[in-house]
């Protein structure tokens, strides 16, 4: 099993979008996948109709040592979500205690990667979809993912959230064994707007290869597709997002997530 991450500290810049739309897309391409949901606000388990608030078996429960009242197995966590081959683990809100609770607890990073490793056998990828916030969850994500997505905002204040990813990304390095490969995706892009062509620019300029060289358009369907419940992928393969993302997901198996050769036009051809 290969396991991704979606994380950026900042809100509203498509991560559980592009959780979403990944995982829609490896299930149809017949890849059995799990989608994490790791951010208290439980947005990826709303987004599949599932009310966050709800009691019962959560990622949570992940976090709780088993034997006692609301601990969680792994094996027995997830939810089939559509389209077929997709499945959930769904986050609750009591996950936000979790870093007051067990913040200061040694050995509490490994978590997640024990957690996955026990389902390893049962899917091809999962997909941790991450809280805005830097804490214990995220720490696990960061540990248990073998590659991280960054999506980014091609607005100019985005580029803050990404800085402090950077300062993460540094202080976690440090304690995995292997280093953690990472790409950044603009996402949400109006390609018509002077602000965005510019932040795009800026993005390329400072963070270079380690930019997709495609990226998110904006694309109002995702919100038509959010309201359905569904994957836009899903529902709409051939709309602009969709496309987009499928594009993405190729340049990923293919190893091409960062691409340092590309040469101008095509990036420019991609955008
Ligand atoms: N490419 C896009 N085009 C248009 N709307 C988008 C796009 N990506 C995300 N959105 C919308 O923007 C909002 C925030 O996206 P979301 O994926 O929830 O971000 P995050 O998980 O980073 O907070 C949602 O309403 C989502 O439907
Ligand atoms: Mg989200």
């Amino acid at each position: 099993m290969r396991v991704w991450a979606v994380a950026n500290q900042k809100g509203g810049v498509g991560k559980t979008t592009t959780a979403v739309s990944l995982g829609a897309l490896l299930a149809r391409a017949g890849c059995r996948t799990l989608l994490v949901d790791l951010d208290p606000h439980g947005s990826l388990t709303a987004y599949f109709g599932r009310d966050p608030e709800a009691a019962g078996a959560s990622v949570y429960g992940l976090f709780v040592p088993p034997g006692e009242q609301g601990a969680a197995d792994p094996r027995g966590l997830a939810v089939p979500v559509a389209p077929e081959g997709l499945a959930l683990w769904r986050a609750s809100t009591a996950m936000a205690t979790l870093d007051r609770q067990l913040g200061a607890r040694e050995g509490m990073g490994l978590v997640l990667r024990r957690a996955l490793a026990a389902v390893a056998d049962r899917y091809d990828y999962a997909l941790l979809d991450c809280p805005p916030m830097l804490g214990i969850l995220m720490v696990n994500a960061l540990a248990a993912c073998e590659r991280l997505i960054v999506p980014v905002q091609t607005e100019h204040l985005a580029l803050k959230g990404l800085e402090r990813m950077e300062r993460t990304l540094a202080m976690v390095g440090r304690s995995r064994r292997a280093p953690l490969p990472w790409v950044i995706v603009p996402t949400l892009h109006d390609r018509r707007t002077r602000a965005g062509a510019q932040a795009l620019e800026a993005l390329r300029a400072r963070y270079g290869p380690r930019v997709w060289r495609g990226v998110i358009p904006v694309d109002t369907r995702f919100r038509e597709a959010s309201r359905a419940g569904r994957a836009l992928p899903e529902i709409a393969p051939m709309a602009r997002g969709s496309q987009a993302y499928a594009a993405l997901l190729e340049d990923l198996l293919a190893g091409r997530g960062q691409a340092p050769g590309a040469p101008a036009q095509m990036k420019e051809a991609r955008a």
